[in-house]
């Protein structure tokens, strides 16, 4: 396994690989690794001939008043966990090198539409920063590939939309959620959880799995859905900011004829934001 910290140095070992002709694929991370993030890299492993993944915790897409500061830096166990893996070239670059203009700079990318609901609602720039830095990213590592994981299901569709508006010449994999054995999604932040909010976190999953149950058996409308996904975990003692029913296609608002559906919720849980989503197609 390589590693490089710098964009002249990247660039180097990807045009040599380019005239050779290999095909190569890209994980995105911020670090922190679990299993959800080496799951991406062993089909990036599988789908290409050289494999890149990305360290880098990204400020522009944290809020005021959010964990930036202390976002869980692991970077020699990580190191091991790739060399493991057998990636090819590790990228960790330092705050200079991806803002060289600071990171007031007023240069961003911005998906409208899709980066003001949900999430965006809650975290009014964090796509912008997503978008943005996947930007800086995938225009210096020109991948044929990049993986991202359907936990974070909103930021997968707008990355797909600012590949397809901006012409980037990759195609992006979305990859299933991985789960604990309790069905709680992995993150890096269930790591900020204690013991006895770890034991009730997997509420989350069993909340979105009867929900999708009801829907998938037209036992409830839509609002009454969201409306106990909410009060569930609310009364299990989380603070959800939503729960929603939305096609899976846009995240648009579902209405009767739409199939393919996804229910979303995002809750804090102390002092952890947890995301998670489970996807519902509906009989005709
Ligand atoms: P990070 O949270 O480190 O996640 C990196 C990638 O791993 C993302 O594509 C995410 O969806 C995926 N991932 C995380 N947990 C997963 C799980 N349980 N199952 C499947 N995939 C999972 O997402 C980011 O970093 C950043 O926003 C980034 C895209 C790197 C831009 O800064």
């Amino acid at each position: 396994m390589k590693t490089v910290v710098n964009l002249p140095g990247l660039r180097q070992v990807i045009s040599d690989w380019k005239k050779h002709g290999n095909r190569i694929a890209f994980v995105p991370t911020m670090g922190n690794l679990h299993d959800g993030h080496l799951t991406l890299l062993e089909k990036a492993r599988e789908i290409s001939d050289r494999s890149v993944v990305s360290i880098f915790v990204n400020p522009i897409q944290f809020g005021k008043g959010e964990d930036y500061e202390n976002y869980p830096s692991t970077l020699e166990a990580d190191g091991k966990k790739l060399r493991s893996s057998k990636l090819d070239l590790l990228f960790t670059p330092d705050l200079k090198e991806l803002y060289p203009g600071g990171v007031d700079a007023d240069t961003r990318v911005n998906v409208p539409g899709l980066s003001t609901i949900l999430c965006g609602k809650f975290r009014p720039d964090h796509f912008s920063g997503v978008a943005t830095v996947v930007t800086k990213l995938l225009i210096n590592v020109t991948p044929d590939y990049a993986l991202f994981g359907e936990k974070d299901y909103q930021q997968l569709l707008v990355i797909r939309r600012l590949v397809y508006d901006l012409c980037i010449p990759t195609e992006i994999i979305g990859m299933p959620i991985v789960r604990e054995a309790d069905g709680l999604a992995m993150s890096s932040r269930n790591g900020y959880l204690n013991q006895k909010q770890r034991r009730l976190a997997p509420v989350i999953y069993k909340t979105l799995q009867a929900a999708a149950t009801k829907l998938h058996k037209r036992q409830a409308d839509i609002v009454s859905i969201e409306t106990e996904g909410m009060l569930a975990l609310e009364s299990a003692g989380l603070r959800p900011e939503y729960f929603s029913v939305r096609r899976t296609s846009d995240l648009g608002e579902s209405g009767p004829e739409d199939r393919g559906l996804s229910i979303l919720t995002a809750a804090w849980l102390g002092p952890a934001r947890l995301i998670d989503n489970i996807k519902v197609v509906m009989d005709q």
